[in-house]
């Protein structure tokens, strides 16, 4: 028995990557899952439906039980529809993974405004309009008195907690995805749904020529770049065995799983009257005194 029998889920992006990944082993774990996949190119140009087809294929392979949906996540009715899908094919939505993601990175005086628009769009709107729908499902039930177990799971990244240099869109994007899972969490929580984002580390076509060799798989080793070892985390969180966890971000890869603490004051300067510029710089030290006053260190 798997500790996911009975529940339906969406996986956003799914017919390539960690999307994939997640997919199949949702539906290995006894979920019925909506494969959703546009099928862009790593920069979100064209559509392809065959790869989702082809996770759709090979879960049904498997023994499973698949959907497929080819829409854009970043549209309000795509989501809408991708939503209405799941509760009209099997009754109601259990588990919500957002997944899908493009590319654009370029440093910021390179960037053009398409650039901008369209990470934020698929990235920061998708989540949000998937989340949207899927919460107006969810709160509907429990306002019905039903007993709603409800997940999201999204996707966020170490470019959007620590912030890489070539990645204002997709780095500003992710960070909005880390703050909205605890904004998320804290709404939706009375209605019986837990709100948690993953940031994780895998070889897909996104990160290939990044990892660059550090990600290679090697005969005979653990392949602990490989997308299938981030999809345990989704699945441990879309059980009932998660129902207490809510709001976290974790870093997940290969056999590493870290659980990360946000923003916390690191230095103090306090009084009961204003500060004027000039004494906030001479005061700079005692503010600065247990950390550096320049960039944080980029922990990748
Ligand atoms: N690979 C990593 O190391 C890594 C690190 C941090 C975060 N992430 C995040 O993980 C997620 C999956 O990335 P991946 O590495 O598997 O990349 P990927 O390119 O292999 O997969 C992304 C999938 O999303 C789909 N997609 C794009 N736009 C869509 C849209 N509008 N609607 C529906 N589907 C759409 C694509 O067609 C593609 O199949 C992304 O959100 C990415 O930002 C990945």
């Amino acid at each position: 028995m798997g500790m996911l029998e009975g529940k339906t889920a969406i996986v956003s992006g799914a017919g390539r990557g960690i999307g994939r990944a997640e997919a199949l082993l949702l539906a290995s774990e006894g979920a019925k899952v909506i494969v959703n996949d546009v099928g862009a190119s790593r920069a979100g140009e064209g559509k392809d439906v065959h790869p989702a087809e082809q996770t759709v294929q090979d879960i049904i392979t498997a023994g499973g039980e698949a959907l497929l949906n080819s829409g854009d996540v970043s549209s309000w009715a795509g989501a809408e529809a991708l939503v209405a899908q799941a509760v009209d094919a099997w009754g109601k939505l259990d588990i919500l993974v957002n997944n899908a993601g493009i590319l654009r990175d370029k440093m910021s005086f390179n960037m053009d405004e398409s650039d901008w628009d369209d990470v934020i769009r698929v990235h920061l709107k998708g989540h949000f309009a998937l989340s949207h729908f899927a919460a107006v499902h969810w709160r509907n039930r429990a306002k019905a008195g039903e007993e709603v177990s409800g997940r999201i799971i999204n996707t966020a990244s170490e470019a959007g907690l620590f912030g890489n240099a070539g990645q204002a869109n997709y780095g500003a994007a992710k960070a909005g995805i880390a703050a909205m899972t605890i904004i998320l969490g804290r709404e939706l929580e009375r209605y019986g749904v837990t709100v948690n984002a993953i940031s994780p580390r895998a070889r897909t076509r996104m990160t290939e020529d990044l990892f660059g060799d550090m990600a290679k798989a090697e005969a005979g080793k653990f392949d602990a770049f490989a997308p299938e070892n981030v999809a345990p985390l989704v699945a441990f969180l879309a059980s009932e065995e998660a129902a207490d966890v809510n709001g976290q971000n974790f870093v997940v890869y290969g056999g590493s799983v870290w659980v990360m603490q946000g923003w916390q004051p690191a230095g103090e300067l306090k009084r009961d009257s204003a500060w004027t510029p000039k004494e906030l710089a001479d005061n700079k030290s005692t503010l600065f005194a247990t950390r550096s006053s320049g960039l944080p260190p980029f922990t990748f």
